[in-house]
Protein backbone atom coordinates (compact mmCIF):
# COMPACT_ATOMS: atom_id res chain seq x y z
CA UNK A 1 0.00 0.00 0.00
CA UNK A 2 1.22 3.54 -0.98
CA UNK A 3 1.34 5.23 2.73
CA UNK A 4 1.12 8.52 1.07
CA UNK A 5 -2.08 7.70 -0.88
CA UNK A 6 -3.29 5.84 2.34
CA UNK A 7 -4.07 8.74 4.04
CA UNK A 8 -6.18 10.09 1.19
CA UNK A 9 -9.78 10.23 0.92
CA UNK A 10 -10.64 8.13 -2.10
CA UNK A 11 -11.20 11.08 -3.98
CA UNK A 12 -7.96 11.97 -4.03
CA UNK A 13 -6.42 9.09 -4.12
CA UNK A 14 -4.33 8.68 -7.25
CA UNK A 15 -1.75 5.89 -8.69
CA UNK A 16 -1.24 2.99 -7.15
CA UNK A 17 -5.18 2.57 -6.49
CA UNK A 18 -6.47 -0.04 -3.70
CA UNK A 19 -9.51 -1.25 -2.11
CA UNK A 20 -10.95 1.24 -0.03
CA UNK A 21 -10.82 0.44 3.98
CA UNK A 22 -14.78 0.40 5.14
CA UNK A 23 -16.44 1.09 8.38
CA UNK A 24 -17.79 -1.54 9.27
CA UNK A 25 -16.73 -5.30 8.90
CA UNK A 26 -18.04 -7.51 6.24
CA UNK A 27 -21.21 -9.30 7.83
CA UNK A 28 -22.58 -5.82 9.50
CA UNK A 29 -24.56 -5.04 6.32
CA UNK A 30 -26.36 -8.47 6.76
CA UNK A 31 -29.54 -9.25 6.11
CA UNK A 32 -29.68 -6.48 3.58
CA UNK A 33 -26.38 -7.39 1.43
CA UNK A 34 -24.58 -10.81 3.54
CA UNK A 35 -21.40 -11.44 4.72
CA UNK A 36 -20.47 -14.17 1.78
CA UNK A 37 -21.43 -11.65 -1.11
CA UNK A 38 -19.85 -8.58 0.46
CA UNK A 39 -16.71 -11.09 -0.10
CA UNK A 40 -17.03 -11.93 -3.33
CA UNK A 41 -18.42 -7.82 -4.31
CA UNK A 42 -16.09 -6.09 -1.88
CA UNK A 43 -13.08 -8.32 -1.67
CA UNK A 44 -12.98 -10.18 -5.09
CA UNK A 45 -14.97 -7.91 -7.61
CA UNK A 46 -14.03 -4.65 -6.72
CA UNK A 47 -10.45 -5.51 -5.94
CA UNK A 48 -10.36 -7.23 -9.62
CA UNK A 49 -11.46 -3.99 -11.21
CA UNK A 50 -8.61 -1.78 -8.79
CA UNK A 51 -5.77 -4.37 -10.41
CA UNK A 52 -6.92 -4.15 -13.56
CA UNK A 53 -7.12 -0.54 -13.74
CA UNK A 54 -3.27 -0.52 -11.91
CA UNK A 55 -2.18 -3.18 -14.70
CA UNK A 56 -3.71 -0.12 -17.48
CA UNK A 57 -1.31 2.79 -15.50
CA UNK A 58 1.59 1.07 -14.72
CA UNK A 59 3.02 1.61 -18.39
CA UNK A 60 0.62 5.06 -18.32
CA UNK A 61 3.34 7.65 -16.30
CA UNK A 62 1.03 10.58 -17.98
CA UNK A 63 -2.09 9.04 -16.29
CA UNK A 64 -0.60 8.20 -12.73
CA UNK A 65 -1.18 11.88 -11.08
CA UNK A 66 -5.19 11.82 -11.97
CA UNK A 67 -7.48 10.84 -9.36
CA UNK A 68 -10.85 8.60 -10.48
CA UNK A 69 -12.97 11.20 -11.79
CA UNK A 70 -10.23 12.94 -14.06
CA UNK A 71 -9.46 9.42 -15.51
CA UNK A 72 -13.19 8.80 -16.09
CA UNK A 73 -12.71 12.72 -18.07
CA UNK A 74 -9.71 11.63 -19.99
CA UNK A 75 -11.04 7.90 -20.94
CA UNK A 76 -14.20 9.51 -22.37
CA UNK A 77 -12.64 12.06 -24.08
CA UNK A 78 -10.22 10.05 -25.81
CA UNK A 79 -12.60 6.72 -26.19
CA UNK A 80 -10.37 4.50 -24.13
CA UNK A 81 -12.88 1.60 -23.27
CA UNK A 82 -10.88 -0.30 -20.61
CA UNK A 83 -9.86 2.53 -19.08
CA UNK A 84 -12.96 3.64 -18.86
CA UNK A 85 -14.35 0.78 -17.83
CA UNK A 86 -11.99 0.24 -15.07
CA UNK A 87 -11.51 3.38 -13.71
CA UNK A 88 -15.69 3.73 -13.65
CA UNK A 89 -15.95 0.29 -11.73
CA UNK A 90 -13.76 1.39 -8.97
CA UNK A 91 -15.28 4.89 -8.94
CA UNK A 92 -19.08 3.19 -8.96
CA UNK A 93 -17.58 0.69 -6.24
CA UNK A 94 -15.90 3.21 -3.65
CA UNK A 95 -18.84 4.93 -4.02
CA UNK A 96 -21.77 2.57 -2.92
CA UNK A 97 -19.47 0.88 -0.34
CA UNK A 98 -18.82 4.05 1.41
CA UNK A 99 -22.10 5.33 1.38
CA UNK A 100 -23.37 2.21 3.72
CA UNK A 101 -23.43 1.66 6.67
CA UNK A 102 -25.04 -1.21 9.43
CA UNK A 103 -28.97 -1.05 9.89
CA UNK A 104 -29.65 1.61 13.09
CA UNK A 105 -33.33 0.03 13.05
CA UNK A 106 -34.91 3.99 12.23
CA UNK A 107 -34.57 4.53 8.38
CA UNK A 108 -33.69 8.23 8.45
CA UNK A 109 -31.52 8.30 11.32
CA UNK A 110 -28.84 10.93 10.61
CA UNK A 111 -30.61 13.18 7.89
CA UNK A 112 -31.03 16.95 8.24
CA UNK A 113 -34.11 18.84 7.97
CA UNK A 114 -32.55 20.23 4.72
CA UNK A 115 -32.15 17.11 3.64
CA UNK A 116 -35.87 16.34 3.55
CA UNK A 117 -36.93 19.58 2.46
CA UNK A 118 -34.34 19.08 -0.91
CA UNK A 119 -36.36 15.52 -1.16
CA UNK A 120 -39.78 17.28 -0.78
CA UNK A 121 -39.13 20.28 -2.85
CA UNK A 122 -37.63 17.82 -5.60
CA UNK A 123 -40.14 14.75 -5.53
CA UNK A 124 -42.81 15.47 -3.24
CA UNK A 125 -41.78 13.50 -0.16
CA UNK A 126 -39.39 10.38 0.80
CA UNK A 127 -42.27 8.52 0.00
CA UNK A 128 -42.67 9.49 -3.54
CA UNK A 129 -38.81 9.56 -4.04
CA UNK A 130 -38.10 6.05 -3.04
CA UNK A 131 -40.45 4.83 -5.15
CA UNK A 132 -39.24 6.82 -8.15
CA UNK A 133 -35.57 5.22 -7.29
CA UNK A 134 -37.01 1.85 -6.75
CA UNK A 135 -38.85 1.97 -10.42
CA UNK A 136 -35.42 3.50 -12.10
CA UNK A 137 -33.53 0.65 -10.24
CA UNK A 138 -35.75 -2.15 -10.96
CA UNK A 139 -36.16 -0.86 -14.96
CA UNK A 140 -31.92 -1.26 -15.27
CA UNK A 141 -32.07 -3.64 -18.28
CA UNK A 142 -28.90 -5.97 -17.48
CA UNK A 143 -25.66 -4.24 -15.61
CA UNK A 144 -25.76 -0.69 -13.99
CA UNK A 145 -26.48 1.72 -11.70
CA UNK A 146 -29.54 4.27 -10.19
CA UNK A 147 -28.18 7.26 -8.85
CA UNK A 148 -29.61 10.80 -6.92
CA UNK A 149 -27.44 13.63 -8.62
CA UNK A 150 -27.50 17.45 -8.74
CA UNK A 151 -27.33 17.80 -12.15
CA UNK A 152 -25.95 20.79 -13.49
CA UNK A 153 -28.84 22.66 -13.38
CA UNK A 154 -28.60 22.58 -9.88
CA UNK A 155 -31.97 20.45 -9.57
CA UNK A 156 -32.08 16.63 -7.76
CA UNK A 157 -32.53 14.08 -10.80
CA UNK A 158 -33.00 10.34 -10.72
CA UNK A 159 -30.09 8.73 -13.15
CA UNK A 160 -29.47 5.30 -14.43
CA UNK A 161 -26.24 4.45 -15.62
CA UNK A 162 -24.99 1.36 -17.80
CA UNK A 163 -22.17 -0.41 -17.14
CA UNK A 164 -19.60 0.78 -15.43
CA UNK A 165 -20.75 3.89 -16.62
CA UNK A 166 -21.06 6.91 -14.16
CA UNK A 167 -23.40 10.00 -14.62
CA UNK A 168 -22.11 12.24 -17.41
CA UNK A 169 -22.59 15.65 -15.68
CA UNK A 170 -23.53 16.83 -11.98
CA UNK A 171 -22.51 15.63 -8.82
CA UNK A 172 -23.91 12.04 -7.72
CA UNK A 173 -25.35 12.06 -4.23
CA UNK A 174 -26.65 8.17 -4.03
CA UNK A 175 -26.07 5.51 -6.05
CA UNK A 176 -27.21 1.71 -5.84
CA UNK A 177 -25.30 -0.83 -7.72
CA UNK A 178 -27.99 -3.00 -9.56
CA UNK A 179 -25.16 -5.41 -11.27
CA UNK A 180 -26.49 -9.31 -10.10
CA UNK A 181 -23.35 -9.93 -8.31
CA UNK A 182 -24.49 -7.06 -5.78
CA UNK A 183 -27.75 -8.59 -4.61
CA UNK A 184 -27.73 -12.49 -6.76
CA UNK A 185 -26.68 -14.42 -3.42
CA UNK A 186 -29.12 -13.41 -1.49
CA UNK A 187 -32.20 -12.25 -3.16
CA UNK A 188 -31.74 -14.44 -6.42
CA UNK A 189 -33.83 -13.05 -9.31
CA UNK A 190 -35.62 -10.60 -6.74
CA UNK A 191 -34.14 -7.08 -7.24
CA UNK A 192 -37.08 -5.69 -5.69
CA UNK A 193 -36.08 -7.18 -2.44
CA UNK A 194 -32.70 -6.13 -2.40
CA UNK A 195 -33.39 -2.42 -3.08
CA UNK A 196 -36.46 -2.21 -0.50
CA UNK A 197 -33.57 -3.54 1.85
CA UNK A 198 -31.05 -0.92 0.92
CA UNK A 199 -32.87 1.90 2.47
CA UNK A 200 -32.49 0.68 6.04
CA UNK A 201 -28.34 0.77 5.33
CA UNK A 202 -27.76 4.08 3.34
CA UNK A 203 -25.47 6.35 5.93
CA UNK A 204 -27.89 9.03 5.89
CA UNK A 205 -25.40 11.79 7.69
CA UNK A 206 -23.21 11.21 4.72
CA UNK A 207 -26.42 11.45 2.27
CA UNK A 208 -27.68 14.67 4.00
CA UNK A 209 -23.72 16.36 3.66
CA UNK A 210 -23.92 15.49 -0.35
CA UNK A 211 -27.13 16.08 -0.92
FE1 LIG B 1 -20.77 -4.18 -8.14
Amino acid sequence: MDMENATKNWEQMTYPFFNIKLNYNLGALSPFIDEKTMRVHYGEILQNYISNLNKILEQRLDLQKLTLTELIDYATKNQEQDLLRYAGGVYNHFFYFTELRPATGQIVIGITPQATQEITNAFGGWKNFKEKFTEYALSVFGSGYTWLIRNDQKELEIRNTSNQRVPQDGTPILCLDVWEHAYFLNYLDKRQGYIDAFWNNVDWVKFSERI
